[in-house]
């Protein structure tokens, strides 16, 4: 899916260029839409991953974003998200990421089960890893800060 919004002069910051909060709260709408469209249900977001900002972003460009579910648990889920930056509909280039992570949850705001994920192609399977890596990376972290005395 593919979403656009153009950057009006309130979405800048002191330097002029669009405020990361502005770009992530555009990220946070066109992902919970996705993952609607994959888990007809409650959702929460539990945790936002790589998030890079690789191309400043001006007053007047429009931000496309795109994205899709990449990764499948058994109660959670991932979207990769993906930004290019267009100016009078000429495409400026990328400008970043993020991955958005998902528990979807039952009435009584349990996690419940989300429907399986197949993978297609080469690209399906690489990004499934990646998102895999990406959590594998996380627990470890969590667990090593519990063993940290500070
Ligand atoms: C969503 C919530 C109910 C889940 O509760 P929980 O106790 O973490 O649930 P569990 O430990 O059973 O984990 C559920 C799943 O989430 C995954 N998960 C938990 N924390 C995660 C994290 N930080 N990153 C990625 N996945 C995570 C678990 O691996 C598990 O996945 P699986 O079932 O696919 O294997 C709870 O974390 C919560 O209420 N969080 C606040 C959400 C919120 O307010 N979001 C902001 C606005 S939407």
């Amino acid at each position: 899916m593919t979403f656009r919004r153009i950057v009006f002069p309130g979405m800048l910051n002191a330097n002029q260029i669009a405020f990361g909060g502005e770009i992530l709260s555009f990220y946070d709408e066109c992902s919970g839409i996705i993952g609607l469209n994959y888990r007809k249900g409650n959702l929460a977001t539990v945790a936002i991953d790589d998030v890079s900002f690789t191309r400043p972003v001006h007053s007047g460009d429009v931000m496309v974003v795109r994205g899709r579910v990449v990764y499948a648990g058994r109660t959670s889920f991932s979207v990769r998200m993906w930004m290019d930056v267009e100016k009078n509909g000429e495409p400026l280039g990328p400008a970043g990421g993020a991955v958005y992570h998902y528990v979807a949850l039952d009435e009584a705001g349990k996690p419940a089960p989300v429907p399986e994920l197949l993978l297609e192609t080469e690209e399906d399977r690489l990004l499934w890893k990646e998102a895999q890596l990406s959590r594998d990376l996380k627990k470890k972290r969590a667990e090593l800060l519990k063993e940290s005395v500070c």
